[in-house]
């Protein structure tokens, strides 16, 4: 049988699964994938790989969840870790001190530009930007927030607040105090900016917004313009960070240094979930009234702190950011080949490191690249608020030699995806897929 043959035949185990999928966890999600042909499963995973439930498809993964997986699928020097430390720990009591916790925020302290000294720590993405407003807010007294139009914050309370109105308008009216403008405008933050504003929140790249790499000069303006009204300036580290663009801190790239940082993702070492909100030291200072207005139980889970401390180590050593960006130049070549051999529907590459974003010919070619990367064994998924941009955020510790491997896949995907896009011109089967794929 071919293997297009073998991937079509589901083992009844996995009917199942879809089945309890539907009826228990998201009925909307396996009708969209049955809708267009990806009835996958995570099943095996290693490395920069991940195979469906079934064995039969295994897909190289240029997702990686938005950097979750930055140091590959169950990476068995953090399983190593983590199986340690259960040895003797276990979640931990977030009332209580930790050494756990002390460890892991002086580690990230020492990793950090100036006074950025304190950690709070979560589990969740949104909640750690939840809390860096929170922040904002208590410490400036003041209650506008700043955000990019098309950011992504998560899709918690103020997190939610600050993104985009589609993701908010069926859970009710707004929040008071949250503003949205252009990304990369400077002009019109000097305009929206004032003396009620506490706090500027910006992703260094926003990656749902299509990797949009910040203009020259764009983040050292925004940093001016906070210092200069008095508002606090939130860096959404949580894609960018740890190496993902070819240094520890994506904001390390324009020369600024945020008042309070968001980590997420990756700190994880796709392992245990763990967040960081980091401060600096005066900022501390809102907490010392009341050390336990702001709560979290199982933020900083003492089996996570080890797994993310471990991540910090391999992540900050000079030889393994040396790697990621030999691997960023070979992307970079490799992908003005096929511009340009496919220059009518490749237009170019957003790239700062390995947060790439592939420039396609238009608003549905994302989501067609999405699906034809799909069958030729690649998970790619195209950007939610600019679905003319895929995403590639590849394993920083895949090879250097994959990277071939990757431009063969990529190629193919992108000639059936010239062939398949005038077929989906069709607008109906088009609309349905745009705007439903988050990120
Ligand atoms: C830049 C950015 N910030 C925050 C979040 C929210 O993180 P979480 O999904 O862990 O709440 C995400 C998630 O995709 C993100 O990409």
């Amino acid at each position: 049988m071919s293997l297009a043959g073998r991937e079509k035949k589901t083992s009844p185990s996995k009917k199942e699964s879809i089945q309890n999928f539907s009826e228990h966890v998201s009925s909307g999600k396996v009708a969209f994938f049955e809708k267009y042909g990806m009835p996958f499963i995570m099943g095996s995973r290693d490395g920069c790989y991940l195979g469906d439930l079934d064995g039969k498809k295994r897909l190289f993964n240029l997702h990686c969840n938005g950097g979750v997986f930055n140091l590959g699928h169950r990476n068995q020097e953090l399983i190593d870790v983590l199986k340690q430390g259960f040895d003797t720990l276990d979640i931990g009591n977030g009332h209580l001190m930790s050494k756990a916790r002390a460890d892991l925020a002086k580690r990230i302290a020492d990793l950090m530009p100036e006074d950025l000294n304190y950690t709070v720590f979560g589990v969740g993405g949104g909640e750690a930007v939840d809390l860096a407003l929170k922040v904002a807010r208590a410490y400036t007294g003041r209650e506008k927030i700043i955000s990019a139009k098309g950011g992504y914050h998560g899709h918690t309370g103020l997190a939610m607040a600050a993104g985009d109105e589609k993701y908010r308008v069926p859970f009710g009216p707004q929040m008071p105090g949250f503003v949205q403008v252009l990304f990369g405008d400077k002009d019109a933050l000097a305009a929206e900016i004032d003396t009620d504003t506490a706090g500027v929140i910006l992703e260094t790249v926003p990656a749902t917004l299509g990797i949009a790499v910040p203009p020259e000069g764009y983040l050292p303006a925004v940093r001016e313009l906070c210092s200069d009204r008095g508002a606090l300036l939130i860096i959404d580290e949580v894609q960018t960070g740890l190496g993902r663009t070819g240094k520890l801190w994506g904001f390390e790239h324009f020369d600024i240094v945020p008042d309070i940082v968001v980590l997420g993702k990756g700190l994880s070492g796709g392992i245990y979930p763990i967040t960081a909100t980091v401060i600096r030291t005066p900022l501390e200072t809102i907490f010392h009234e009341d050390p336990f207005i702001h709560v979290s139980t199982f933020g900083g889970a003492e089996v996570g702190c080890l797994v993310a401390k471990r991540v910090l180590e391999i992540s900050s050593n000079p030889e393994f950011m040396a790697h990621v960006n030999e691997l960023a130049r070979a992307f970079d070549q490799g992908v003005e080949k096929l511009r340009k051999k496919h220059s009518r529907f490749l237009m170019g590459l957003r790239q700062l490191g390995l947060m790439m974003g592939l420039e396609l010919k238009d608003e549905l070619s994302g989501p067609v690249l999405s699906k034809t990367a799909y069958d030729h064994y690649l998970l790619m998924v195209y950007a939610n608020n600019d679905p003319s941009i895929c995403q590639m955020l590849p394993p920083l510790i895949m090879k250097l030699e994959d990277v071939d491997l990757v431009m063969e896949r990529l190629d193919k995907a992108i000639g059936a995806a010239k062939r398949l896009r005038p077929v989906l011109k069709i607008k109906r089967q088009v609309e349905g897929f745009v705007g439903k794929w988050k990120h």
